[in-house]
């Protein structure tokens, strides 16, 4: 990794301390650990290869090295912060969201709850774990995979949802240093909107699937199928059932796909 371009891209960033490794398991474990031993709020954990990513549903998440943006963020969230912990995977999704629409005028789209899509697949996938001392939770870490260029792609049995590279989408070059820039920055002012109007509006808008039939499949893999209404003020899904009864999903152990996806290459969600 360029160390230099690096710094150079954190210096645009309210990014308080970096952790830099060419290697590593995972910069989500990295940073849980740092986060436990005093890291101040907004550090963050940058990898240039990960051998033992990880995924949502302890999915695994393939790094290849330079092909792509792998970082965690420590959040020391304030008291406001904690009771709205369920919103902070979104606020990721938007803040990727904006990235790409700023810096290449990308119309991505927000996969419930925050998968980011670019022309209905998979270039983006973020995963927030928190920790608790006591019964407090004080510290977040918001966990972010880009796929850049086309190495980055995962081999197809792990592509549960097909996946895609900005390189791809774009047809040319990308710094991965001035994404990771613009999605820092985004970050930072998503912080502090988090839960207000605009923020709900802005997740809504950029909703992939929006009336559309989807299929959510449940911890206990029972399939509902429905209409995609949008999301809830709590930030749960709805769905509008045949019999038109609106049914709302919680973040967590459930998977949302196109109702009319096929199994065949992979089960992503
Ligand atoms: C998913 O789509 O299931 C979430 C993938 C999250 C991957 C990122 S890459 C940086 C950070 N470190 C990890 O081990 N996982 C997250």
């Amino acid at each position: 990794m360029d160390i230099k371009q690096l710094q150079h891209a954190i210096s645009r960033t309210p990014v308080r301390e970096i952790r830099v490794f060419e290697t590593i398991g995972s910069t989500n474990d990295v940073a849980l650990d740092w986060a436990d031993n005093r890291a101040p709020d907004f550090s963050l954990v940058i990898a240039n290869e990960q051998t033992k990513g990880r995924g949502r549903f302890d999915r695994q998440w393939v790094t290849k090295p330079g092909s792509s943006l792998a970082f965690s963020l420590i959040l020391k969230p304030s008291t406001d912060e904690v009771g709205r912990l369920h919103l902070f995977a979104p606020l990721c999704g938007l803040a990727v969201h904006d990235a790409f629409h700023s810096l290449f005028d990308l119309d991505a789209e927000i996969k419930w709850p925050n998968d980011i899509l670019i022309n209905r697949k998979k270039c983006s996938g973020i995963l927030v774990e928190a920790a608790w001392s006591g019964n407090v939770i004080n510290r977040i870490v918001l966990g972010i995979g880009i796929n850049v260029s086309l190495a980055s792609l995962p081999p197809p049995e792990l592509q549960l949802f097909t996946a895609m590279c900005l390189e791809n989408a774009l047809n040319k070059p990308v710094d991965r240093f001035q994404v990771l820039t613009a999605v820092l920055q985004s970050i930072h002012k998503w912080r502090s909107l988090i839960g207000t109007d605009e923020f709900f509006a802005e997740w809504q808008r950029n909703l992939a699937f929006k009336g559309e039939r989807v299929m959510i499949v449940d911890s206990e893999k029972q399939s509902i199928i429905g209409i995609e209404k949008g999301i809830d003020e709590l930030g749960r899904l709805v769905l509008i059932l045949e019999n038109k009864d609106e049914i709302a999903f919680e973040v967590g152990d459930v998977h949302l796909r196109p109702a009319d996806f096929s199994l065949t290459g992979g089960t992503h969600a």
